[in-house]
């Protein structure tokens, strides 16, 4: 039964599973596509780089997916184009499928147990049987599924399904990868485990790949790249550090982590630099400190911006504490990691809330 992880074990430590790494670059140039009058998506331009994880987040209807379909050639553009390599995708229907493009949902082949479904994308480029045995068991291994080999898809879980459908993406090693909602079907932990392992595959792999999620987290942990669409469009494609510190505008602030927006609080905000026009100040919940009002002056109070407030509630959530405080006629979340000797507020309790100026973020409104 488990005759492949030990063949896995007779590899040496640095053996690495790439085969061909020929990356072409991926590039949409003002794509629009319409449904009737809808439009999923508006004059996308984009390029993706060699090699890189890119991430389209996005809420739900805003074209993640439709751009994927486009990418893969199963939907055309209404306008515009997409070159893979130079070539139009439009201009070159079959040359597409020749790159092995891969769809991640979890279409097993159900007659075929687990490590035949590995093996069935190697043996189609005629790698030799013992090569194939050599990377199916190291695959099964990085996906925790080394036990599960001679399953038929049918007596999996759902998310040992997804797992392996992940490891046949991987394994089939195509010029680039493109992932629906790759671990959707996984419990936290697991999720948290497999976006480990994914982003070590593609280290490893160096596979140009471009994934769909509305996890914002699972984005921010994966991407190289990430791509804030709304409505069709891009609002947004930053770095996640960029995207989280420096967001463009009020939606992607509010969409990637939780964003306190300070205006029409009753009060003037402070800010190290003038406001540009047609902006609003905001700024992230771990960057507030609430503290009681008759607590000491902070020794950088000269930095800071200080406002009173009253505690509406106040959540537990493991290691964090979070706080929604009313200031004026808004709501302010506040999240600050416990520890001891911290003091706890209370709903209807009245505190003050301090933050650096320079903690100050003006996004377009
Ligand atoms: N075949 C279709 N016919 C008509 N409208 C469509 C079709 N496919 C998608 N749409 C519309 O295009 C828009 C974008 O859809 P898309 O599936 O790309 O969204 P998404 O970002 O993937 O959303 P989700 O997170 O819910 O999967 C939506 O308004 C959707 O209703
Ligand atoms: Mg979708």
């Amino acid at each position: 039964m488990n005759m492949h992880a030990k063949t896995a074990d007779l590899l040496p430590e640095d053996y690495v599973l790439k085969l061909s790494p020929v990356q072409p670059q991926i590039e949409f140039r003002n794509v629009t596509k319409m449904y009737g009058k809808v439009a999923a998506v508006r004059d996308l331009s984009l390029t993706v780089r060699r090699g890189e994880f890119l991430t389209i987040l996005g809420p739900s209807g805003s074209g993640k997916t439709t751009t994927l379909m486009l990418l893969a050639g199963f939907e055309a553009p209404s306008a515009g184009d997409i070159m893979i390599a130079g070539h139009s995708v439009a201009e070159v229907p079959s040359h597409r499928r020749d790159q092995g493009i891969v769809f991640q949902n979890y279409a097993l082949f159900p007659h075929l147990t687990v490590i035949r479904n590995l093996e069935f994308p190697l043996e189609m480029r005629g790698v030799s049987a013992a090569e194939r045995t050599t990377r199916v068991s190291r695959m099964l291994e990085r996906v925790h599924l080394n036990d599960l080999g001679l399953r038929m898809p049918s007596q999996l879980s759902g998310g040992q399904q997804q797992r392996v459908g992940l490891a046949r993406a991987f394994i089939a090693d195509p010029p680039f990868l493109l992932l629906d909602e790759p671990l959707g079907a996984l419990d936290r932990n697991l999720r948290e485990q497999m976006q480990i392992e994914m982003k070590s595959l593609h280290k490893e792999f160096g596979i140009t790949t471009v994934c769909v999620t509305h996890d914002q987290e699972e984005a921010l942990t994966l991407s190289d790249r990430i791509v804030v669409m709304r409505a069709g469009k891009i609002e947004q494609i930053d770095s996640p550090e960029a995207l989280y510190d420096r967001p463009a505008t009020s939606f992607v602030a509010k969409f990637v982590g939780e964003a306190n927006i300070l205006e029409n609080s009753g009060f003037g905000v402070e800010s190290d630099t003038e406001q540009p026009t047609g902006t609003v100040a905001m700024i992230r919940p771990e960057r507030i400190r609430i503290v009681a009002p008759e607590a000491l002056t902070p020794a950088d109070a000269d930095r800071r911006q200080s406002v009173a407030g009253t505690v509406d509630d106040m959540i537990y959530a493991g290691p964090l504490r979070k706080y929604h405080v009313r200031v004026g006629s808004n709501v302010f979340v506040i999240r600050e990691q416990v520890a001891a000797g911290q003091p706890i507020f209370r709903p209807s309790d009245e505190v003050r809330l301090n933050w650096l100026r320079s903690d100050v973020r003006f996004v377009a409104a």
